[in-house]
C-alpha cells in the first residue's frame, strides 16, 4: 500500500484527480471505475476545471461506476445515476454509450449482477477509484462479504443506511439494498486509489491499514493489492 497523509479533504482531492488524469492522458483507452458519495466530489470538481482549462479530454475514457441503489429510477435525483450526471458526467465530453452503472431496477436482479461482472471483466479497470464506509465497507460490500464474490446485492448495514440517510429527506426513504461490484470485481484493477476524510473514516482507516486482512474489514484487502494508493487526510489518519 502507497499510503499520503495531506492536510485535508481538499488537498485529498487534488492529489487523486492528479492521479486519474495521468491514467486518462497516458492509456490509448483508459478505463476508469467510479464511485459516489462525497468522498469524490471534490475529485470531480478538480476533473471538471481540468476539462474546462483543455489540460484533459475524455473522449476515450469507460467509466464504470461501483454500485446503485435498488429500486431507484435512474431520473430519481438520489440514483447515482443522477449523482454522476450532475458530479461530473454532465460537464466532461465523455461519451454517455461508454457510462456504465448496474441497473437497480431490473426486473431479474440476478441478470443484472451477472451482466454487470461480465461486463467488467470485458473493461478491465485502469484505476478504480473507491471511498471507505465508516464500517470499512468498499462499494458496498459490507462487513463480513466474502472476498471472491463478484456483482451482487447487498443488504446495507444500519450504519451505511444511517451514513446514507444525509442525501435523503428522511431515513425511510434510504433503500435498504444495492447492486454492488464485488471485492473479487474491484481488485482486479490495476490500480486502486482509495480516498479517505474525516475522523468518522479513523476507525475504519487504522483498521484497513494495521489490521488484520479480514472480511470483518473489507477494504483491509487493499493490503495485499499490489498496486493499492491510499490517500487520506490528517483527521481520517488520526489513529494511524
Ligand atoms: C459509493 C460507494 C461507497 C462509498 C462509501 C463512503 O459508490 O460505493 O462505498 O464510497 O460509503 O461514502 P462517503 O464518500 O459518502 O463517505
Amino acid at each position: 500500500m502507497k499510503i499520503t497523509i495531506v492536510e485535508n479533504y481538499g488537498e485529498m482531492s487534488k492529489e487523486a484527480a492528479k492521479i486519474l488524469a495521468a491514467a486518462v492522458k497516458d492509456n490509448l483507452k483508459p478505463v476508469l471505475g467510479l464511485a459516489t458519495g462525497g468522498t469524490p466530489v471534490g475529485v470531480y470538481r478538480e476533473l471538471i476545471e481540468m476539462y474546462r482549462n483543455g489540460e484533459i479530454s475524455f473522449k476515450n475514457v469507460t467509466a464504470a461506476n461501483l454500485d446503485e441503489y435498488v429500486g431507484l429510477d435512474a431520473e430519481s435525483p438520489q440514483s447515482y445515476v443522477s449523482f454522476m450526471k450532475s458530479n461530473l458526467f454532465g460537464h466532461i465530453d465523455i461519451d454517455p454509450s461508454k457510462t456504465f452503472i448496474p441497473d437497480g431496477k431490473a426486473k431479474d436482479l440476478q441478470k443484472e449482477c451477472d451482466r454487470y461482472t461480465e461486463l467488467l471483466a470485458d473493461i478491465p479497470r485502469t484505476v478504480q477509484l473507491l471511498g471507505l464506509g465508516s464500517d470499512g465497507h468498499i462499494g458496498f460490500n459490507e462487513p463480513g462479504t466474502p472476498f471472491t464474490r463478484h456483482t451482487h446485492i447487498a443488504e446495507l448495514t444500519q450504519d451505511t443506511v444511517k451514513d446514507n440517510s444525509r442525501f435523503f429527506a428522511s431515513m425511510d426513504e434510504v433503500p435498504r439494498k444495492a447492486i454492488t461490484m464485488g471485492i473479487a470485481d474491484i481488485v482486479s484493477a490495476q490500480t486502486v486509489l482509495l480516498l479517505a476524510s474525516g475522523k468518522n473514516k479513523a476507525r475504519a482507516v487504522y483498521d484497513m491499514i494495521k489490521g488484520e486482512v479480514s472480511e470483518d474489514c473489507p477494504a483491509s484487502i487493499l493490503q495485499r493489492h499490489p498496486n493499492a494508493v491510499i490517500i487520506i487526510d490528517k483527521e481520517a489518519a488520526q489513529l494511524l
